[in-house]
């Protein structure tokens, strides 16, 4: 099936109702820009999919052979070598979430031009970050990923619902030096201390997901740009506040409107006056092989410093993708700097350690404590973070790191999060079902019932699902010999097979 004929054609915008819903960008066209025509061709067609393979678990390559083993065609992405896992461009409408490899972590399906942000944020590990907006999580995954996976990043959404998909996914991915606050951004508490790297991912207009999103062409205009760029001036003007000197701030949009993109950030440079600049994010720091342009500096009647033209467009015609825009500010190193934070101390009762020893004995796993800090914070059980994770106390944290063995059950139970993360090493209780039906059985849900030799290493009780050495999740081995999956039910948009 092709992917035009995948998607019901009224979803489509024809290219008469886009040229007419986007006219008003006509006349950038010859100025920042090339092509009205084939910019709108783009917008026209369906846009591929892209995934990132889990760099901590799977090769990019091995994830390849694996979509192949599916009759899945994958393209590298070039101009993403640089960002943590390997980029893959699938078909179109191709849903990635529905298969097991994607249900076991091993990759996030991701938008290409969604995963510069963290390519051009300059992250290390040791870096304190701040994720302003970060539901779903994308790129605060991949953030994280760049941190290997120690130290601080706060990732903040103002949306409680959002934050709980956004924690579906770092769990998914086994994700342990992120805490999540539910908060305003734009009233960020500056008790949350200096940050070297904050990203400003914004709510925004969104034109530039029309490839995906072909409804909102009816719902685009300046009005609704205007109204949405007093918020993203309030959320910006607080990164700029929350920056540590010398740190960088990435404020990005996946919209075409200048008034969202370059009057936002010529407006609150002007603000900062001199303690903010610009770094030239479409010039020297582009990806090699990345087709980009530079930001507008003339927009209806207002004329903006040079400067604005150092951020980063990309038009979907230029490279086949969405259209996204990235404005990389640096703060000055002499600029005041806000007292460091607070922690939260993170405590584990004599009686919780006894219970992670237990977990890692009965699984055969090596010492948790030495590789992760656990804690809880709830009477539900217990949380992993990164040794050298520290939270902060304000704002209060909704969740530290990946809530991994649950103990308010008899018997106890690690989660499927934590068996995501611990279950590669584990060396007892191991089941492996290496048939497809056997690990797509399991992840619906079904009584399966292994044979004498899948059985040979496990007693009775919970056991570690592997398939080919990745772990599934958790099931209980019956004294019958069936085997009953705990995979999540809420997971299960990874009903596997499809
Ligand atoms: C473009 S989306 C972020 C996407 C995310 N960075 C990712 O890669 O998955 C913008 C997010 O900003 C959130 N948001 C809107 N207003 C906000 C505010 N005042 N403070 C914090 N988050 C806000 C929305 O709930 C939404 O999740």
């Amino acid at each position: 099936m092709t992917a035009d004929a995948r998607q019901p054609p009224e979803a489509r915008s024809s290219r008469a109702q886009l040229a007419l819903a986007l006219r008003r960008y006509r006349l950038l066209f010859g100025e920042v820009v090339e092509d009205w025509n084939g910019f709108i061709d783009a917008l026209a067609r369906p846009l591929a999919t892209c995934v990132w393979s889990h760099p901590g678990r799977v090769e990019g390559a091995a994830l390849m052979d694996l979509l192949g083993e599916q009759g899945v065609p994958a393209a590298p992405v070039p101009w993403l070598a640089g960002a943590p896992g390997t980029a893959l461009l699938l078909p179109p409408a191709f849903k990635a979430g529905q298969h097991w490899w994607y249900c076991a972590g091993l990759a996030h399906a991701q938008e290409a031009v969604s995963q510069l942000p963290a390519l051009l944020l300059g992250l290390a590990p040791g870096q304190r970050v701040l994720d302003l907006c970060a539901a779903p999580g994308g790129k605060t995954a991949q953030i994280a990923l760049a941190l290997g996976n120690g130290g601080t990043l706060l990732a903040n959404d103002f949306a409680p619902e959002r934050i709980a998909a956004l924690q579906g996914n770092l769990d998914r991915l086994g994700i342990v030096n992120v805490s999540t606050t539910w908060a305003d951004g734009a009233n960020y508490p500056a008790a949350a201390g200096p940050f070297d790297r904050i990203l400003v991912d914004a709510p925004c207009s969104s034109e530039g997901t029309l490839r995906r999103n072909p409804r909102l062409v009816g719902k685009m205009g300046p009005e609704r740009s205007r109204r949405m760029a007093s918020r993203q001036r309030a959320l910006l003007r607080k990164a700029a506040r929350l920056c540590r000197p010398g740190g960088r701030i990435l404020y990005s949009t996946c919209t075409f409107a200048p008034e969202e993109n370059e009057l936002v950030v010529a407006d609150i440079l002007a603000e900062q006056d001199g303690r903010l600049r610009l770094l030239p994010a479409s010039r020297s720091a582009q990806p090699p092989g990345l087709a980009s342009g530079p930001g507008v500096i003339r927009w209806q009647g207002r004329v903006l410093p040079d400067e604005l033209a150092h951020c980063l467009r990309v038009w979907p015609h230029a490279n086949d993708t969405g259209g996204f825009f990235v404005a990389v500010l640096e703060k000055a190193a002499d600029a005041p700097c806000l007292p460091e934070p607070k922690s939260v101390a993170l405590t584990l009762e004599a009686s919780d350690a006894d219970r992670c020893a237990a977990v890692a004995q009965y699984y055969g796993l090596p010492e948790i404590g030495t590789r992760f800090r656990a804690h809880r914070q709830t009477r539900r059980g217990l949380h992993l973070v990164a040794l050298d994770h520290a939270a902060p106390g304000a704002p209060p944290t909704q969740a530290r790191g990946l809530f991994f063995h649950r103990t308010n059950l008899r018997p106890a139970k690690l989660t499927t999060a934590g068996a995501l993360l611990l279950g590669a090493g584990a060396s007892r209780q191991v089941l492996d079902l290496d048939t497809p039906g056997e690990r797509d059985a399991y992840l619906r849900r079904e009584i399966l019932v292994p044979t004498a030799a899948q059985r040979a290493n496990c007693r009775p009780g919970q056991v570690m699902v592997r398939h080919r050495g990745w772990p599934l999740g958790v099931a209980v081995l019956h004294r019958s010999g069936d085997l009953e999956s705990l995979f999540p039910r809420k997971w299960s948009g990874c009903t596997a097979g499809v």
